[in-house]
C-alpha cells in the first residue's frame, strides 16, 4: 500500500513545549505547521522509482505540447522573413513527426506503462490510462497521415507561389494542430484528475 506524505496542519492554538534545558516554551499554531511541514516535506534522497518515471513522463508530455505551441507561433514569423524561410520551416515540421513527436510519444508510453505496472491504486482499466493510450494512437495517426505529408505539401505550395494551395495546406495544418493540442490538454487534465 503506497502513501503520499503531505504537510499536516495541527489544530492547536497554543501548546507548551519543554526545552532541552528544562524550560517551557509556548508554541503557536504557526510554528506547529512549520514543524509538520519540515517533518513531512520530501528530500532528494526520498525520490522514488515512480517519481523518476513521472518526471520523464511529464517531460515527454511537455515536449509534445511545447512543440505544438512553437508550430503555431513560428509560421507568421517565418513568413515575414521570406518565402524560402517559410518553405524551409514547413519542411522541418514535416520531419518533426519522426525526430521529435515519435520519441516523445514512446517516452510517454513506456513511462506510463511502467507507472501503471508499479501502482496498486490504478490499472490498465482506469479511464485516464485509456485516454492516454487513445492520445498516443491519435498522435501517431495525425503524424503519419496529416502533419508529415502536410508539412511537405505546405512547403511545395509556398515554393510554387500558388496562393490557393498555400491557403488550403496551411489551413489544414492549423485545423489539425488545434485539434491535436485540445486533445492533448484534455489528456493532461484527465491524467491530473486521474479520471477513473
Ligand atoms: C499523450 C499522452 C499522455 C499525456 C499528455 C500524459 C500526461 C500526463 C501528466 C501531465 C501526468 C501528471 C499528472 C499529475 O501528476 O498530476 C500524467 C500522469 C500519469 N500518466 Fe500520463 N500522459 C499520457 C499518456 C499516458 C499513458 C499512455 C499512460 C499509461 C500507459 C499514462 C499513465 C499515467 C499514469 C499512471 C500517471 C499517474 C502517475 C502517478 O501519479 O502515480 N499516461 N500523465
Amino acid at each position: 500500500m503506497k502513501t503520499t506524505a503531505t504537510p499536516m496542519r495541527v489544530d492547536v492554538e497554543i501548546a507548551a513545549e519543554r526545552q532541552p534545558g528544562g524550560s517551557v516554551r509556548l508554541a503557536t499554531e504557526r510554528s506547529y505547521e512549520m514543524q509538520a511541514w519540515k517533518r513531512y516535506s520530501p528530500r532528494l534522497a526520498d525520490v522514488s522509482y515512480r517519481d523518476v518515471l513521472l518526471v520523464l513522463h511529464i517531460a515527454g508530455a511537455g515536449t509534445w505540447l511545447g512543440a505544438n505551441v512553437v508550430q503555431a507561433v513560428v509560421p507568421p514569423m517565418a513568413a515575414r522573413r521570406s518565402a524560402e524561410v517559410l518553405a524551409g520551416w514547413y519542411r522541418i515540421t514535416s520531419s518533426l513527426a519522426k525526430r521529435l513527436y515519435v520519441p516523445a510519444a514512446i517516452l510517454i508510453l513506456i513511462t506510463g506503462v511502467l507507472m501503471v505496472l508499479d501502482s496498486e491504486a490504478y490499472g490498465f482499466g482506469s479511464l485516464f490510462v485509456t485516454i492516454g493510450f487513445g492520445m498516443i494512437v491519435v498522435g501517431a495517426l495525425l503524424g503519419q497521415f496529416v502533419f508529415g505529408p502536410g508539412g511537405d505539401a505546405a512547403a511545395d505550395a509556398v515554393e510554387s507561389g500558388d496562393g490557393v494551395a498555400i491557403r488550403s495546406t496551411v489551413a489544414r495544418l492549423t485545423r489539425f494542430g488545434i485539434i491535436d493540442t485540445l486533445l492533448l490538454l484534455f489528456t493532461i487534465t484527465a491524467m491530473v484528475l486521474r479520471l477513473s
